[in-house]
This record gives structure tokens, sequence and C-alpha cells, in this order.
């Protein structure tokens, strides 16, 4: 796929999310309800002198969920120590982690719907009780010991609230989703990293290059990137809006945000299913693409943009998907009417 229009992080851009990536909370820009709220706990916690409650942060790829695990880490004064569910294979690899943690440190655990069972189950005294329950030896003389473990903070991120067990669920004092961002806050995003980034750029060309952002903070970023390249080659260096257009036209920036997966998904739903309602699995076969990547990435911008429903009997296109990618919808209607437009 596209690395320019990929939601999903790239090795390429693991340097550029680290150069523009907010560390204080007020360099956050938008999401403000949830700004609001986790002030609030930070704030509660630091007056307390307590460490802060397990956070969960989940949304689709490049919203800001690493960014916020950042900031709560910087915002406490605390260390942070960065995981992952894949990479905590065995209940060991956790272990090892929390015998390691101090006081109001803060652990991140990133894709955290991806850890083992065995290693979930681990957690649940240690986030509960700050403890940790292990078993020395082997066989019969095998002995379980319940070692005390500091107060610590475990931030969890996930694409998918949904896959995340009801007892971990349960042991988060505060999960916050974010969604997809407005086009005005994109636009600051990007006049913040025009700055960082020394880019000589327009605010209508701030506003353009926001339009075209697929709503997501790091494809604003990567798309910014471009647009200088393009104003350095073929202009002065001066971002205007004429220039943004011509070169996201260039990079094949659709002017709703859309990217080729996204208008691929639409186009294959529209051409091959009559618009559907065709099964998930189906779908992403016929596109080549794993199903996962169709939930988590490509479904949830199409559905809020109207394009995409989601049905019992599977998923649709609705008319204003029918029309961006350029074709009629079929007269004969399928009885899914009531999910046109707003999905
Ligand atoms: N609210 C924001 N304000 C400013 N910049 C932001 C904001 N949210 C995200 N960014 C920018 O977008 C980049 C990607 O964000 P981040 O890595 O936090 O996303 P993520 O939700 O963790 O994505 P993934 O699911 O792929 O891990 C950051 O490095 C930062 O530059
Ligand atoms: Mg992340």
């Amino acid at each position: 796929m596209d690395d320019i229009l990929t939601a999903t992080q790239t090795a390429d851009d693991a340097d550029l999310d680290a150069s523009l990536r907010p560390r204080r909370l007020d360099e956050f820009v938008g999401q403000e309800r949830v700004k609001e709220q986790l002030s609030l706990v930070l704030d509660g916690a630091k007056g307390r002198g307590d460490s802060v409650d397990h956070l969960l942060f989940s949304g689709p790829p490049g919203l800001g969920k690493t960014s916020l695990a950042v900031i709560v880490a910087t915002e406490m004064g605390a260390d942070l120590r960065t995981t992952s569910g894949p990479a905590l294979e065995r209940p060991g690899d956790l272990a090892a982690i929390l015998t390691n943690i101090e006081s109001g440190d803060v652990l991140f655990v990133d894709e955290i719907h991806r850890l083992p069972r065995a290693v979930e189950e681990i957690l649940y005294p240690a986030m509960e009780d700050f403890c940790l329950d292990i078993v020395v030896g082997k066989g019969p003389g095998a002995r379980a010991l319940r070692l005390p473990l500091p107060p610590f903070t475990l931030v969890g991120a996930t694409t998918r609230t949904g896959l995340i067990t009801s007892p971990l669920r349960d042991r988060f004092g505060y999960a916050a989703r974010l969604d997809y961002y407005q086009a005005d806050e994109l636009a600051g995003i990007l006049r913040r990293s025009a700055g960082i980034l020394d880019v000589r750029l327009r605010p209508d060309a701030a506003q353009e290059v926001a339009r075209r952002s697929r709503g997501t903070p790091r494809i604003a970023n990567r798309l910014l990137k471009r647009v200088r390249d393009y104003a350095q080659v073929r202009a002065d260096g001066m971002v205007t809006q004429r220039l943004a257009e011509q070169a996201l036209d260039l990079f094949d920036v659709d002017e709703r945000g859309l990217d080729k997966l996204d208008r691929w998904v639409l186009e294959t739903l529209c051409r091959n299913f009559g618009g559907g309602p065709v099964g998930l699995s189906t779908l992403a076969v016929a596109v080549g693409e794993e199903a996962d990547t169709v939930t988590d990435v490509v479904e949830p911008f199409l559905i809020q943009q109207g394009l995409l429903a989601r049905t019992p009997r599977g998923r649709v296109a609705t008319s204003s998907g029918w029309s961006h990618v350029g074709l009629a919808a079929p007269l004969a209607d399928t009885g899914v009417s009531l999910f046109d437009g707003q999905g």
C-alpha cells in the first residue's frame, strides 16, 4: 500500500512521529473533552501525591494514543516504559518488566488487545493490588509467591476496544476514545508541525491539507512533508493553497482525504458486490487485505464519512459512497436506505 496515505505507522515515519510528537497536554491539539478529563485525572493524582489510575486509550491508528501515553509520563514527571501486547509472549516477559518497575513509573502497553491470555492474567493482580503472583520451582516442589510491586500507572492503547476482555477493561480507572479530528483541529496541528519543521505554510494551505488528511494527525504531518517538497522544488518554498492542491493531486490524495485502500474497498463493494450487503471476510479477500485492516483502518473512516454502513447482513455502500467512486447506485433498493448517509 501507499506509504504516504496509510494511517498505520511505517518504519519511515517513526522518526517523524517522534520529532513532532506533543510532549505536554497543552501541545496536544484538539480532542478537547478527552484533554479536559485527562487533565483532571492527572491534577487530582498530583494533588494527592498518588500515582495516576490506569488509563486506556482507544481509537484508529495515528490519532494520538502513543502521544497521550508520553504526555501522561511527562506531566507526572515519571519514567515511561514501553512494551506491546505482541512483544509479551510469555508471563515471564511481563514479570521481568514489572519487577524492575519503580514507584510512579508509567508502563505503556501498546496494542494491549493482543496480549496473550496467560500474560493478561498476570496483569490483573498487578493492576488491582500492585502485586505479582509467581510460581517458583517445578513439579511437586513448586510454590506460589506473591511479590509486592510499587504503585505504577498502566497506560494501554488499542485500535479495538471490542477485543479487550471485560476483566481487563474493568481495571482501568479512565478510558478515552479518540475520534477522527475536525479539519480546524488538523490545521492547528499542521501549523504546529510547520513551525517545528520550518515550513512556510499559509493558513488557507493548512486548511487544504487538513481537509485531505483523513481526519488523522499522522497523515496530516506526512502530507505536510510532501507539500513542502513540492513547494521547494516547483516554487519558492512558500506553501500556498494552490500549491498544496497541486501537490496533493500529484500524490493522488482525494479531496475528501480517502486513501487508495479506502477507495479500493468502496469501489470493490460497488462494482463487485452491487453495493452489498457483503460479509467482511468476503470483502477483505476481494480487496486482498486482512480482515483486521479493513475493520480497524478502512471502515471507521468510511463510516464516519457516511460512505459505507454496517448492517446486520453485511457491509453496504451508501448513496454518497456510490457517487464518491463516480458510479450510479442501482435503482432496485436493497432495503438498506435507512442506513444511508450517516452510517
Ligand atoms: N492531538 C495531537 N496534536 C498534535 N499532534 C498529534 C496529535 N495527535 C497525534 N499527533 C501527531 O501524530 C503522530 C502520530 O500519533 P500517535 O503515534 O500518538 O498515534 P497512535 O494513535 O499511537 O497511532 P498507532 O495506533 O498507529 O500507534 C504523532 O507523532 C504526532 O506528531
Ligand atoms: Mg501508537
